[in-house]
């Protein structure tokens, strides 16, 4: 390794490697914008971002941020045109199986959020071979939403719960938010402490509604493609001159 990528790998001084969040979520907007503005098709613009979440997690692995979270196919992008829909999602499969063993050897936990079952039978595969053979690794733990949607997930949650309560498993009272939380997609993992959205976008867009309830929100006019590790640096250092309080 030279001088010049150790330290590049290095957290930087001016951020304090107390109180980095320890669970960040991304909502990876602008891909299409970018390969416009590069005169390219917005299928480009996709197959860009993987490379940026991919550099965004080995910082994270750097840094010592334990949780990654992106938003790769919200339960709207149905709606894109079915050309880039079938781009995006046979992207997903290529990239689960050409990047499984780097992540083996990163020591990298995958987890997909979502409703899965509405997604390809290939790309099921795929993930259930990824989720399977990563479950036991204990570096980085990256979570994918796709086909999510934060209402969809809380209704899922309510579904389940009341039909505990109907078969007569759970008494109303007994439901309280720890409860609540093992129903959802996300269950077992921590809550975000820092979302983070490229492109300029002021939304949340339906992504992790429950459990983005007290993160800081970044919001950069970045195109996610550009979003690199001076990005995220800037990210982390406007989320440490935050005062973090609860209410
Ligand atoms: C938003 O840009 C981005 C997406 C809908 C897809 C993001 C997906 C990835 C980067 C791949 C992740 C893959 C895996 C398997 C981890 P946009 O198209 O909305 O951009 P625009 O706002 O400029 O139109």
């Amino acid at each position: 390794m030279t001088a010049q990528s150790q330290e590049l790998r290095a957290l930087p001084p001016d951020l304090d490697p107390n109180r980095l969040p320890q669970h960040v979520a991304a909502i990876m907007d602008g891909n299409g914008r970018w390969a416009q503005q590069q005169g390219w098709p917005r299928i480009l613009g996709h197959q860009r971002g993987v490379d940026a979440l991919k550099e965004l997690l080995r910082c994270c692995k750097d840094w010592g941020i334990p949780a990654l979270t992106a938003y790769a196919f919200s339960t709207e992008n149905w709606g894109r045109p079915l050309e880039e829909v079938e781009f995006l999602l046979t992207l997903f499969e290529r990239v689960l199986r050409r990047e499984l063993q780097e992540m083996q050897a990163e020591d990298v936990k995958i987890r997909f959020v979502g409703n899965l079952t509405a997604l390809p039978a290939s790309l099921q595969g795929e993930i259930k071979r990824a989720m399977l053979a990563t479950a036991q690794n204990q570096g980085i733990a990256l979570t994918v939403a796709t086909n999510y949607g934060g209402r969809q997930e809380i209704l899922q949650a309510c579904r389940e719960i009341a039909l505990a309560v109907a078969a007569g498993e759970l008494r109303p009272e007994e439901i309280d938010e720890a409860l609540f939380e093992q129903h959802l997609y996300t269950a077992g993992l921590s809550h975000p402490d820092l979302l983070i959205r490229t492109s300029g976008e002021l939304r949340i867009s339906n992504f992790l509604l429950w459990q983005l309830a007290y993160a800081e929100i970044y919001v950069t006019p970045t195109l996610w493609p550009d979003f690199n590790r001076v990005q995220f640096h800037k990210a982390l250092f406007a989320y440490q001159q935050r005062e973090r309080r609860f209410w």
